[in-house]
């Protein structure tokens, strides 16, 4: 028999990517999804579909709730970092079992400077990271950190209020426009610019132990031309690599934020300009945006092992709350593996010795 589960947010890109690779696991799932978009619903392959309201709404957890009885499933999945932080508030509501994290350790994940703070002081390099009660402050900390800095926000995706500013001013303008249109002073960070490789890192874990994990590299975003950092999101192109030292500071990052993680946890590295991964990110019960597509590339197309798919692999053990042996802790997927995508023109598989896939 199809065992249920149902998506929330499952609209979005990630959304649609995690119902994909649960149809390409071993097993029948009969799938529900929800999201408060109308039109972007309409996306991943469901076998019933939701709206609700946004995260925020004092009906949302209700809503999901309610959905969930009436479809009867027994896992919930809530793809946007937003929705899984209240679902797991709230998770002895639910008529149905989800993974996530705590709520107070996802709090800490989704406050970057929070993040930074626990990171430095369980020794995880991190950039250097200020905040200032005013403005004018940032030329202090041009003088005490050097220049260029980075700015970005302390909560949200996509890299918001992300900007590389070389002078006072830019950083000056940057935030006070921002300011003008009421977002507050402390929802800034200013760190060290982090000019290396951006890598991506996802992992599955289980009681406060690695099950598995890979990293790959962001090489390009969409659209990165119309956005002032450059930052969109979720890269068109990325390759998958193996870095040993990557491995060790992102498994140290999860264990810093949470000493008995369970489930999956996107880690974003950056490296600085000698070349040290530092971590940006702990994204605490979350799948980056692509590691189901990358699990459905991998067992569709590398026709690797079924936990490959780690869109399977968590739902199982989120599910059963086991899973056998076996598995290797790094490098899931094997190195040189380019994913090119872009809207409107597909998914593509390349290596670099001209090998290509067509994904979707
Ligand atoms: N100090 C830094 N120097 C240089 N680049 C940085 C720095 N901090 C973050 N970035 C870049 O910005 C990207 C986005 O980071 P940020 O935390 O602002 O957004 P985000 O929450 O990761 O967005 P999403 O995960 O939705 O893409 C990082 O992956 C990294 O490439
Ligand atoms: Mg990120």
């Amino acid at each position: 028999m199809a065992q249920k589960i149902l998506v929330t947010g499952a609209g979005g890109i990630a959304g649609v990517n995690f119902v994909r690779a649960i149809r390409a696991s071993r097993r029948e799932y009969y799938v529900a999804g929800t999201d408060h978009s109308k039109y972007y619903i309409q996306f991943p392959d469901l076998q019933a579909r939701y709206l609700t309201p946004r995260h925020d709404d004092r009906k949302f957890v209700g809503r999901v709730s309610e959905i969930a009885r009436k479809e009867g499933v027994e896992f919930i999945h809530p793809q946007p970092s937003s929705e899984a932080l209240v679902l797991s508030a709230r998770r002895r509501e639910l008529p149905a079992s989800v993974l996530l994290p705590p709520p107070k350790v996802m709090t800490v994940a989704q406050d970057k400077l929070e993040t930074q703070k626990v990171l430095a002081a369980s020794g995880v390099a991190v950039a250097r990271t200020r905040t200032v009660r005013r403005v004018s402050d940032v030329e202090g900390l041009f003088k005490a950190l050097g220049s260029p800095l980075w700015i970005r926000a302390r909560h949200g995706a996509g890299g918001r209020l992300s900007l590389l500013c070389g002078s006072p001013p830019e950083a000056n303008h940057w935030m006070s426009l921002w300011l003008a249109k009421g977002i507050a002073i402390e929802e800034f960070i200013i760190q060290d610019y982090l000019p290396g490789r951006n890598i991506a890192w996802d992992s599955i874990w289980w009681d406060g132990r690695l099950v598995t994990s890979y990293c790959r590299e962001r090489i390009e975003y969409p659209f990165k031309h119309i956005s002032p950092s450059g930052i969109t999101g979720t890269p068109s192109v990325a390759r998958t690599i193996r870095d040993a030292r990557v491995d060790g500071v992102a498994e140290m990052a999860v264990k810093a934020v949470d000493r008995r993680a369970s489930g999956a946890y996107s880690i974003d590295v950056k490296e600085d300009e000698d070349g040290k991964p530092c971590v940006t990110e702990v994204d605490a019960g979350k799948f980056h945006s692509t590691m189901p597509l990358w699990g459905y590339v991998a067992v569709r197309h590398l026709k690797l092992p079924w936990y490959s798919n780690l869109a399977e692999l968590y739902v199982t053990l989120g599910m059963k709350g086991k899973v056998r042996g076996g598995i290797p802790a790094h490098d899931l997927i094997p190195s040189g593996y380019y994913l090119i995508r872009n809207i409107d023109s597909g998914v593509l598989l390349w290596r670099e010795d001209g090998w290509k896939e067509r994904v979707l």
